[in-house]
């Protein structure tokens, strides 16, 4: 039981061990032995549900069900998301009040097992022992996230489904797509499609760092869903208690919108492409009602393909709002809705969204600069990516917050400040910095930390071109983060650290490429090019500084990185 990751609450070990070889039984209800079966492929467990099956057909005596290596029962006094996991000699008891639950319990399970647990085939020879002992194990936050950003690089659907299996065995349940953004738009539209034609390719990407003479690479880049794909996405999430959280970053970031439908700009005269370099553009979408209806429609086809869609993100972040400020029908607009600036006007278009979302079901999600401007619906759920300071406010304005600080949630910082590294955007965040944050620090009032649900790592994607880059920037800070989301943190690093290093056998049998502890392997570097780190040129420190200043400032819509 030592080496379980993240930490269960309790886990007491027993003597003696337990055998579970591949093509043993599980047996209980439907969808928890189903859980159990998705959470170790490579035993390739016999379900035995003798509610179905015709015990004479299959020549199965009553007594097998009790003889089932792993027995599953559905416990109502356990509470969302928590198991308990026994094992002795004569077998594997769990209890889940939950299909999650279940889920969790064999994942814990898989870890207790030999590392080849991970592989996707049976290795010969394995020896397919647990030690016997009991794991009793439940969530400290119900949302345990991971960020993807497929705008700025697209990543093929294999790597979002990759995504979800290896967020699946941490245990963390929450996918959040960026799906939209001024370098690309991601996903099929049927209503408008010009949206996925135009939006989805730019002609080339800067390879030059901030501070350079700009420089391009001179390839198109280009991919998206297709609303199909997105089903499928959130189906093979589901079943692995992964909610795919879509975003669709407005009325910023909006380069891509606009070279497909330039006449929901506030200046539609303007000529707009789909930016083929980084930073904050000032394209942005007038708040007029034609905008909104024209949202309202690609937000139901996304709800549409996903299914239940709980939490969808509008994003609102890092918005320039001058262009409202120039229009003069947007002004007439603004004063007849009776709003003094702009920033009232920001608040109004995405409460105006917000409103339409729950209309179909699904709450809406904002970056932390949309909470400043006000106005929100209390059940908005908020980012704070600026700091503890916002989330506070948002916190005690009565907002479920999910902690996603730059610092120490934002993995496309790099590692280390070497030029050993990779690419960044900056220095840098480590493992141990991820492990040492507390998403609901101790020191604020009980009923803000009560407003904390939970924890989510970014992964902004201008750096991380490839699979590849992909697998080195989240793991194993996303093993730290894990943790902490499952644990409430922080953990001691003289605990985390042993037991990640025996996750990270686990990682290396799936096949992960993650950044080994004492740094990059030579085809991890960065090589001599573009794709090498700057040390120095972006600290972390500094950024969060900046950014602490601009969410107490009160005209905080559009920080200046
Ligand atoms: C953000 O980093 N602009 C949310």
């Amino acid at each position: 039981m030592k080496h379980l990751l993240p930490l269960p609450r309790r886990a007491e070990t027993g003597p003696g061990s337990a055998e579970i070889a591949p093509g043993s039984s599980v047996s209980g209800p439907a969808p928890l032995t189903d859980a159990v079966r998705l959470a170790l492929p490579v035993l390739d467990l016999r379900v035995l549900d003798l509610r179905v099956l015709d015990l004479r057909v299959l020549d199965l005596r009553p007594g097998d069900a009790a003889t089932a290596a792993v027995r599953v029962e559905e416990d109502p006094r356990l509470g969302p998301e928590a198991y308990e996991l026994t094992i002795a000699g004569d077998g594997v008891r769990i209890a889940a009040g939950d299909r999650a639950g279940a889920f969790y319990a064999a994942q814990t399970l898989r870890q207790l097992l030999p590392a080849e647990a991970f592989r996707s085939a049976v290795a010969p020879g394995t020896s397919w022992t647990v030690p016997c002992g009991r794991v009793e194990d439940a969530p400290r936050f119900s949302w345990r996230g991971a960020h993807l950003d497929v705008a700025r690089n697209f990543l093929p659907k294999r790597e979002v489904l990759r995504m979800i299996d290896l967020m699946a065995l941490h245990k963390l349940n929450r996918l959040h797509l960026h799906l939209a953004d001024d370098q690309g738009w991601r996903v099929e539209s049927r209503a408008f499609p010009l949206l996925h034609e135009v939006g989805s390719h730019r002609p080339q990407t800067i390879t030059s760092h901030k501070g350079e003479a700009p420089a391009f690479d001179g390839v198109p880049h280009g991919g998206h869903y297709t609303l199909s794909d997105l089903a499928e996405i959130a189906a093979c999430a589901r079943a692995r208690e992964v909610m795919v959280v879509p975003e669709i970053d407005v009325p910023g970031h909006a380069s891509a919108v606009l070279a497909a439908y330039p006449a929901l700009a506030s200046r539609p005269q303007e000529r707009y492409e789909v930016l083929d370099r980084w930073g904050i553009s000032p394209a942005i979408l007038s708040p007029l009602p034609a905008t909104v209806d024209f949202l309202t429609t690609v937000f139901a086809e996304i709800t549409d393909a996903l299914g239940d869609v709980p939490y969808f993100h509008i994003g609102g972040d890092e918005c320039v709002l001058d262009d409202w400020a120039a229009s003069a029908e947007i002004s007439a607009y603004q004063a007849s809705l009776g709003l003094e600036t702009t920033g009232d006007l920001h608040a109004w278009f995405l409460r105006r969204l917000a409103d339409a979302l729950a209309e179909r079901g699904s709450r809406a999600v904002v970056w932390d600069e949309a909470f400043v401007s006000g106005r929100l619906r209390p059940d908005t759920v908020v980012m704070p990516w600026r700091g503890e300071h916002v989330a506070r406010r948002a916190a005690a304005a009565g907002h479920d917050v999910v902690a996603t600080p730059v610092f120490p949630m934002y993995f496309d910082y790099a590692e280390a400040a070497s030029p050993e590294e990779p690419a960044g955007l900056g220095d840098a965040i480590t493992v141990a910095d991820v492990v040492a944050f507390a998403p609901a620090p101790s020191e604020w009032p009980e009923e803000e930390r009560a407003r904390v649900i939970g924890a989510q790592f970014q992964l902004w994607s201008e750096r991380i071109p490839d699979g590849r880059t992909l697998d080195y920037r989240a793991w194993p800070r996303g093993c730290a983060a894990a943790e902490v989301a499952w644990t409430g943190g922080p953990a001691a690093p003289e605990d985390f650290f042993p037991r990640l290093e025996a996750h990270l056998a686990r990682l290396d049998a799936f096949g992960v490429e993650y950044r080994p502890l004492s740094g990059p392997r030579p085809w991890q570097r960065g090589g001599t090019g573009w794709r090498r780190h700057r040390p120095g040129a972006v600290d972390v420190q500094d950024v969060m500084r900046h950014l602490h200043e601009l969410s107490l400032s009160a005209d905080s819509t559009r920080p200046s990185l």
